[in-house]
């Protein structure tokens, strides 16, 4: 049997197996039975990248809120009706916590029933088989996939199959959903459910879609790897228009899409982690008015997007008022004004900016001022006993950082000159090696002339001699002497070691890590 559990482990980002040991400590201690569901469990099992973790609980998640939020778990929104928490978990994790559920449609067009039911019923509520299995988190079934429709054999196909013939009569969301997942993954609609697809539209059944549905598929927009290719594909199926009246890709600026895609998958591979969705939502709506924006957003459940969304222009424009003035005079200025900025608002202007001074500093913070952590001499600092287990070393590193990029330390002699009365006194010697004993001791020392038991000694002081004896390195007098005797270049190591700390440390610890492989 598949060991889901250890692909579930390794699948998952860091972040996201962070977040899924909070909500699984939280639904332990509460006592409720917790799985996790939906996409999360098809991505895992067909290797796309893990979106959002969807996890369902035997029982009502509003009882876990306060204990999630004391957890860290911020409640982007919840669904009363539904039994339904959307959460935001630390490191920009989107999840969201359901209570096992039946749904009874008793008329089309309007909300089914819905009720408390077991994990396996709930599943049977669901829209597609590869979306209806669920795995265990629960100590005793832990890592136990339950696949009542076959969905592994599905993915494995690469078919997206409706449970049953009423799929889309009963939740007409389910045919915008399947152009959708049709579009990202490039599968077909498996046959006897393109037909059902294609009479539902014919029938336009779409009409009875709720504004719940239509809220929750645009915000799925806003999180889609490759949105172009999905509204376009939504375009042709006429499914845009039913999201919004008048939204067609015409109104979609496609430039600043495509290149912030670019920009994100850049910062992605520089180790930056912005969320994107609510720039795409700026550029899906460039050209809707205001008014069909503030209606959207209205429908869209996750407030958290809706609110970063409308930030998002004032947000950049304040960091470019700082980029442009005083606080980013210097590079090393620069440099901690884009550090402690959120990697969201750098991503933004770096698509929307229209001041060169702008692009031209984001761009150097990207590329130019790293390669000069390459600069930090690791190796010498290493000698010097600078090293990160020293409590003071990230701000060293930092402080060397930012003076290599003000061009204050302009040569390697320069740079030592200045971490020298930094460096810590050297570590003791180590103890005499203890006293040699027996025949062959004796027998040296009478070649020697001294008694045997004092050998050890002569040779534990002599042992401790190179030491005592090696020329006072400058690391050992940075205390007595340091300040006057080795004066650093400009500027001085008393002014430079003691800069104004930086808004947000830079992680100069971790982040020489990779230069130093480079050396
Ligand atoms: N679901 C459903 N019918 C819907 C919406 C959701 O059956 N109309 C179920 C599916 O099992 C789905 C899960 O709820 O997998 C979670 O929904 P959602 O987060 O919208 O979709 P995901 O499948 O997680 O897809 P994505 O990768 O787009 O997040």
């Amino acid at each position: 049997m598949a060991d889901y559990i250890y692909t579930m482990e390794i699948r998952l980002t860091p972040d996201q197996q962070k977040g899924a040991n909070l909500v699984q400590e939280v639904a332990r201690t509460a006592g409720m039975n917790l799985y996790l569901t939906g996409g999360a469990v098809r991505d895992i099992i067909s290797g796309f990248p893990i979106r959002d973790l969807d996890f369902t609980v035997q029982g009502n998640p509003h009882k876990l809120q306060k204990e999630l939020e004391r957890s860290g778990a911020v409640i982007a929104a919840a669904d009363e009706e539904l039994k339904t928490l959307f959460l935001q978990l630390p490191g920009n994790v989107r999840a969201e916590i359901s209570m096992a559920r039946t749904e009874r449609y008793d008329k089309v067009g309007k909300p089914p029933v819905v009720a408390p039911a077991t994990i396996i019923e709930d599943l049977r509520r669901r829209d597609f088989t590869i979306n209806a299995m669920a795995l265990s988190l629960n100590a005793g079934s832990r890592g136990l996939l339950m696949d009542p429709f076959n969905g592994a054999a599905d993915i494995e196909a690469k078919l997206i199959r409706v449970l049953h013939n009423y799929a889309f009569v009963e939740d007409p969301s389910r045919l915008i959903r399947a152009t959708r997942f049709a579009a990202r993954f490039h599968w077909p609609l498996e046959e006897r459910t393109q037909a059902r697809f294609e009479s539902a539209k014919e029938n336009k059944y779409i009409e009875h879609i709720s504004d719940k549905a239509i809220g929750q598929e645009i915000e799925q927009l806003a999180y889609e790897d490759d949105p172009l290719h999905i509204v376009r594909v939504l375009e042709k199926e006429d499914w845009l228009k039913v999201l919004s009246a008048h939204w067609t890709t015409a109104k979609v600026d496609t430039n600043g899409l495509s290149q912030l895609m670019k920009t994100r998958q850049q910062m992605n591979e520089l180790g930056y982690q912005p969320d994107p969705a609510p720039a795409v939502m700026y550029f899906l709506t460039s050209r809707l008015t205001d008014k069909e924006i503030a209606d959207m957003r209205k429908l869209i459940p996750r407030k958290t997007l809706v609110e970063a969304w409308k930030d998002l222009e004032d947000n950049a424009k304040d960091l470019a008022r700082k980029l442009t003035g005083k606080e980013s005079a210097t590079p090393s200025r620069t440099w901690q004004v884009l550090s402690s900025a959120r990697p969201e608002m750098i991503l933004f202007l770096a698509v929307t900016a229209r001041q060169q001074a702008v692009l031209q500093k984001i761009k150097n913070f990207f590329t130019k001022w790293r390669q000069v952590q390459q600069k930090i001499p690791l190796p010498e600092m290493t000698e010097l006993h600078i090293t990160p287990q020293l409590p003071e070393y990230p701000k060293i590193a930092h402080d060397v950082f930012l003076l290599l990029l003000d061009g204050k330390l302009r040569s390697r002699t320069e740079t030592l000159k200045f971490l020298k009365p930094l460096a810590p006194p050297p570590p003791p010697p180590p103890p005499p090696p203890p006293a040699k004993r027996g025949r062959a001791a004796k027998a040296a020392a009478a070649a020697a002339g001294t008694p045997a038991a004092e050998t050890g000694k002569k040779k534990g002081k002599g042992a401790a001699a190179p030491v005592a004896a090696a020329p006072p390195s400058p690391a050992a007098k940075p205390d007595a002497k340091g300040k006057t005797t080795t004066p650093p270049p400009k500027p001085s190591p008393k002014k430079a070691a003691a800069p104004k700390p930086a808004p947000k440390p830079t992680p100069v610890a971790h982040k020489a890590k990779p230069a130093k492989k480079k050396h």
